[in-house]
């Protein structure tokens, strides 16, 4: 790390960790200006945004070994774009310097390209295998942009790195570029938007509905601050947000007088915003999944989403399990089992007594849940009979809970009854692992005796 910290001005401690001058013009996402990458001093980042750059560290080195476990593969496209980019180095409350994610991007490329290759050598296969990446970094601030050319200018220059590209544009006039650019090429490439945005205005939806109109295989990993959009939503706000949905282009799809009025009705409406955003503002984006889980930042109570949108439940279980590694920096306030979007009324205004971060009790409370939610679902949806790849596409969108912990539910229920389980053979499976998609998933026959 210290490679990419020539440009600062760190001071060695004695245990020979950098410390970094304290400057802070700024904390967060929440304030109005922001980051600052005006000064030689990084801008301070806190411990959920670090815990972010885990996540999308992680989602980019598992995407690449994902796409490639097929041996016969012997390269992968990759497009990423880091629409709001920043400058590319903060420092942490303890004056550590912290990368930012343009910087944390490349290494996952680099990191996920060394994987494939390694597991390869490993297993004695003689194919050769490259990744074909090219990483767009994009901000409108000048300073953010001189920054991060500071930090790429220090990156080792004999290594393999992705292909990348910088401008300093608006994101809409980015996106339009890149759009017109990737739309003509060959073959069609793979491509991950990062939209890690300040509020929740400056993706619009036009924008990512031509992402995924243009590139149907396409992610977006989008921050959207769902509780700044919902907080002041009453009647006397109409005025602005009529402007902030047209600014959006979510006009389309709600107008400000339906959400302004919903929050002045009662308590609970900011929830059914957030619902209201989820089933028929995202959907409108052309991707048929969406994780909505919560980053609650410690110094502001206002929690934001990252936001998950793909045609590929693959990719959408892939985020859910870095959500779960990454417990305690995310929060779920829906419900438990199956229908994520019950949002709980007691959230954030109240001390709950309980709250879903990902950890161990989630994880119990989130199983015995779907151990009540599957039955009845695969009674009252599935009366002839489903499989499990099916069962799993359906609720994609409505649980918190990965593959593997819907799985491991399916065969418990399976094994007491609850639900017939068998394979395609009209066999019974002796081990969770031996699960196949097309394993067959019925109702019992005296459902509703039992319940
Ligand atoms: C949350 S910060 C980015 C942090 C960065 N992604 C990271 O994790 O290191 C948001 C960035 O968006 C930039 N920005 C704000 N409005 C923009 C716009 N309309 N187009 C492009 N960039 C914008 C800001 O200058 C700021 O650097």
């Amino acid at each position: 790390m210290a490679a990419y910290w020539k440009a600062g001005r760190g001071i060695r401690c004695r245990r020979g960790l950098i410390l970094l001058p304290r400057h802070r013009p700024d904390r967060g996402r929440f304030m109005a200006r922001g980051y600052n990458w005006k000064f030689d001093i990084p801008p301070e980042i806190d411990e959920h945004s670090i815990a972010k750059h885990r996540v999308l560290r992680r989602y980019v080195e598992n995407y690449i070994q994902i796409l490639c476990l097929n041996p016969r593969r012997e390269c992968l496209r990759l497009v990423v774009v880091d629409g709001f980019c920043g400058g590319g180095l903060y420092q942490t409350s303890s004056g550590e310097p912290h990368l930012g994610s343009p910087l944390i991007l490349r290494q996952a490329l680099q990191a996920g390209r060394a994987f494939v290759q390694t597991r390869r050598v490993e297993m004695g296969m003689h194919r050769p295998f490259d990744l074909e990446a090219t990483l767009h970094l994009n901000d409108n601030d000048a300073d953010a942009i001189k920054s991060l050319r500071a930090q790429l200018a220090t990156c080792p220059k004999n290594e393999w790195a992705p292909t990348t590209h910088v401008t300093q544009l608006d994101f809409n006039m980015a996106a339009a570029q890149l759009i017109t650019a990737y739309k003509h090429s060959r073959r069609s490439p793979r491509i991950i938007f990062v939209l890690d945005q300040y509020g929740f205005t400056q993706t619009t939806l036009p924008v990512m509905k031509s992402i995924f109109t243009t590139f149907p295989k396409a992610e977006i990993v989008l921050t959207f601050a769902v509780d700044a959009l919902t907080n002041f939503a009453s009647p006397e706000t109409r005025e602005l947000y009529r402007r902030i949905l047209a600014k959006t282009g979510f006009d389309e799809v709600v107008s400000a007088e339906r959400l302004t009025e919903l929050k002045a009705e009662d308590h609970g409406a900011k929830h059914v915003i957030q619902t209201l955003l989820l089933r028929e503002v995202f959907p409108q984006t052309g991707a048929a999944y969406a994780t909505p889980f919560f980053v609650i930042p410690r110094q502001s109570r206002r929690g934001y989403w990252l936001v998950h949108l793909a045609n590929n439940t693959r990719a959408n279980d892939e985020m859910k399990r870095l959500h779960w590694q990454e417990h305690n920096h995310f929060m779920h306030f829906g419900a438990e089992g199956v229908g994520i979007l019950a949002f709980d009324p007691v959230r954030l205004d109240e001390t709950p007594q309980y709250t879903f971060d990902f950890g161990d009790i989630a994880q119990q409370r989130t199983s015995s849940a779907l151990h009540h939610d599957l039955p009845k679902l695969v009674h009252d949806q599935f009366s002839a009979g489903t499989n499990v790849g099916t069962l799993l596409e359906r609720i994609a969108n409505e649980t918190p809970a990965t593959r593997d912990m819907v799985q491991q539910v399916l065969f418990e229920l399976g094994r007491t009854g609850e639900i017939e389980m068998r394979t395609q053979h009209g066999r019974q499976r002796k081990h969770v692992d031996r699960l196949q998609l097309l394993d067959e998933i019925h109702p019992r026959r005296q459902f509703f005796l039992f319940r």
